[in-house]
């Protein structure tokens, strides 16, 4: 198999301002498909009772993209591509932060209360995270077979 360069950097994640429906009775923030989201959604969870001081995350992934709001509450998203580093708090349910695959991320400084709404572009495969941080920097630079 063909090397690839793994070339997507933080800058690529990008901070979405989602539309907001708002009125007197409170507000309503959709997520769409193709329109508010970047990617076809195949999965949601969502992180809650997060412990203080608690770090989540610790990992990147290969072809998963997710898109991350804080429906609740706020927290900081640690990104780094192995060059450049980037820190994004998140503390309004009507901003979302889109994260490319190939990007290694830490959650932290959780809120009390705090609710982590993450949609992802696949169901779930443990076989598609990079949990050990060597690794990753090995996959950054070169995915594919190491033949040849
Ligand atoms: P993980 O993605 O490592 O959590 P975080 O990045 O928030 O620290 O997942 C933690 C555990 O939950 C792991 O054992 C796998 C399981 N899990 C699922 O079963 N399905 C899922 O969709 C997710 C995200 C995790």
């Amino acid at each position: 198999m063909e090397k690839i360069s793994v070339t997507s950097s933080v800058y690529d994640c990008s901070i979405v301002h989602l539309p907001k429906v708002h009125n007197r009775t409170g507000n309503i923030t959709a997520l769409e498909n193709g329109k508010t989201i970047p990617f076809s959604v195949n999965r949601v969870y969502y992180l809650y009772d997060v412990p203080g001081g608690a770090d989540r995350g610790g990992h990147a992934h290969r072809n998963l993209q997710q898109f991350i709001v804080s429906v609740s509450g706020a927290f900081d998203v640690l990104l780094d591509d192995g060059t450049n580093k980037k820190i994004v708090r998140l503390d309004r349910p009507y901003i979302g932060l889109h994260i490319v695959p190939g990007i290694w991320r830490e959650i932290i400084d959780f809120s009390s209360g705090a609710i982590c709404l993450v949609l992802a572009s696949e169901k779930y495969d443990e076989q598609d995270y990079i949990r050990d941080y060597k690794e990753f920097g090995e996959f950054r630079a070169f995915t594919g077979s190491t033949e040849g």
